[in-house]
C-alpha cells in the first residue's frame, strides 16, 4: 500500500522530519519560507494532509480551493485560530493540534515576560551592551517587585494554570482569574486561586497574563476601557495571541502612563511590530518564543505524528479539533 502524502509548511525540528520521512510519503519545506495562498491552496489539492502552523492563513479562500485531495490538517501549534473551522468543516477536513505538550515552555515564557518588565531586564542588557552603565547606584534602574504580588489571569486554562503554579509556588503570587469555562475546583484551590469577572482581574491585580484563545471571541479585549480599568503600576503580558489587544490603545497607555509597562510575545499582524512599541522602554518584545525549546518543538512535531498515524490507521485521534 502506498505511503499518504504530507505536505508540511515550515521546517521542523530534524528528528520529527525524520520520524516523518520514515512513515510518509512527505514533502518538505527546505526553504522554510511561508507558502502562499497559492501555494496552500496547490498543497491542499495534492496531498493527503497538510500540517500548517500559526505562520500559514488557513483561511476559507484557501479552503475554498477546488479538488483539494488533503483529508486532515494536521497543526503544528496548540492555537488554531489561524484555521477558519467552519471552512474546514465545509472541506471535509479533519483538523489535529498540539496540546499539553507546550503547556509548560509557554508558561515559562509568559513567566519571563513577566520577570524581565519588572525587572527591566531588556532595558538592562541593552544598557551593558552599549557601554551606557557608569556602576552601581541607589537609584540606578529601579523597577517594580514580583515575589508576594497579586496577578491576574484571563483565561485559565492549562497554559494559564502551570503559569499559576510557578507564580504561586515559586514567587508566592497570589491569584486571580477569570474564564467563562472555569476548570474543576481542584485545579482552583491548588493554587488558591480566586475566580473573578474579567473587570476586577484588570482592577485587582499588579500583572495581568493573558492566556485566553485568539480570534472573533477575544478580539482587542484589551482595549482602551480594559486597560484604563488596570491599576497604573501594574504590567500586562501576552503568550497568547497578538490581536487579543488592540495594539494602538496600548501603546497609547503605555505612554501616558495608564499602565507601568508591558511583555509581549505575540503581536497582532505579526512579525510586524509597530514602531511606537519598540521605541518604548517600558516594554519586552519576544519573537513569539513562546513554545521555543528543542524539547517542545519536537514534542509538538512526534504530536502531529500520532496523530496523522492514528487518522491514516481509521483510529480516533488524541487531538481532534473538528
Ligand atoms: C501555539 O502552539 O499555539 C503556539 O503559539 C505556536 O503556534
Amino acid at each position: 500500500m502506498s505511503k499518504p502524502k504530507v505536505i508540511v509548511t515550515r521546517r521542523w525540528p530534524e528528528a520529527v522530519e525524520t520520524r516523518l520521512k520514515e512513515l510518509f510519503d512527505v514533502q518538505l519545506n527546505e526553504s522554510d519560507v511561508p507558502m502562499t495562498t497559492a501555494e496552500l491552496q496547490e498543497a491542499l489539492r495534492n496531498c493527503d494532509a497538510l500540517c500548517p502552523t500559526v505562520s500559514d492563513a488557513i483561511n476559507a479562500e484557501v479552503l475554498g480551493a477546488d479538488g483539494i485531495t488533503a483529508k486532515i490538517l494536521g497543526n503544528y501549534g496548540v492555537g488554531f485560530n489561524h484555521i477558519d473551522i467552519e471552512a474546514a468543516k465545509a472541506a471535509n477536513l479533519t483538523v489535529s493540534n498540539t496540546p499539553e505538550v507546550l503547556t509548560d515552555c509557554t508558561a515559562d515564557t509568559a513567566m519571563t515576560l513577566m520577570m524581565m518588565v519588572a525587572r527591566r531586564a531588556a532595558e538592562g542588557d541593552q544598557h551593558v551592551r552599549t557601554k551606557e552603565w557608569t556602576g552601581w547606584r541607589p537609584t540606578h534602574m529601579m523597577g517594580t517587585k514580583v515575589t508576594g504580588k497579586t496577578l491576574g489571569l484571563i483565561g485559565f486554562g492549562r497554559i494559564s494554570q502551570a503559569m499559576a503554579k510557578k507564580a504561586h509556588f515559586g514567587f508566592g503570587m497570589k491569584i486571580l482569574f477569570s474564564d467563562p469555562y472555569p476548570p474543576a475546583k481542584e485545579a482552583i484551590n491548588f493554587v488558591g486561586a480566586t475566580e473573578c469577572t474579567f473587570d476586577e482581574v484588570l482592577e485587582q491585580s499588579d500583572f495581568v497574563a493573558l492566556h485566553c484563545p485568539g480570534g472573533a471571541s477575544t478580539y482587542h479585549l484589551i482595549d482602551a476601557a480594559a486597560l484604563k480599568k488596570m491599576q497604573p503600576h501594574a504590567h500586562l503580558i501576552n503568550s497568547a495571541r497578538g490581536d487579543v489587544i488592540d495594539p494602538d490603545a496600548l501603546i497609547a497607555a503605555l505612554k501616558d502612563g495608564t499602565i507601568a509597562g508591558a511583555g509581549l510575545d505575540v503581536f497582532e499582524g505579526e512579525p510586524n511590530v509597530p514602531d511606537e512599541l519598540i521605541a518604548l522602554k517600558n516594554t519586552v518584545l519576544l519573537p513569539h518564543l513562546g513554545s521555543a525549546t528543542l524539547e517542545t518543538r519536537v514534542a509538538m512535531g512526534m504530536r502531529v505524528v500520532e496523530n496523522l498515524v492514528a487518522f491514516f490507521d481509521e483510529k480516533p485521534l488524541r487531538d481532534q479539533v473538528v
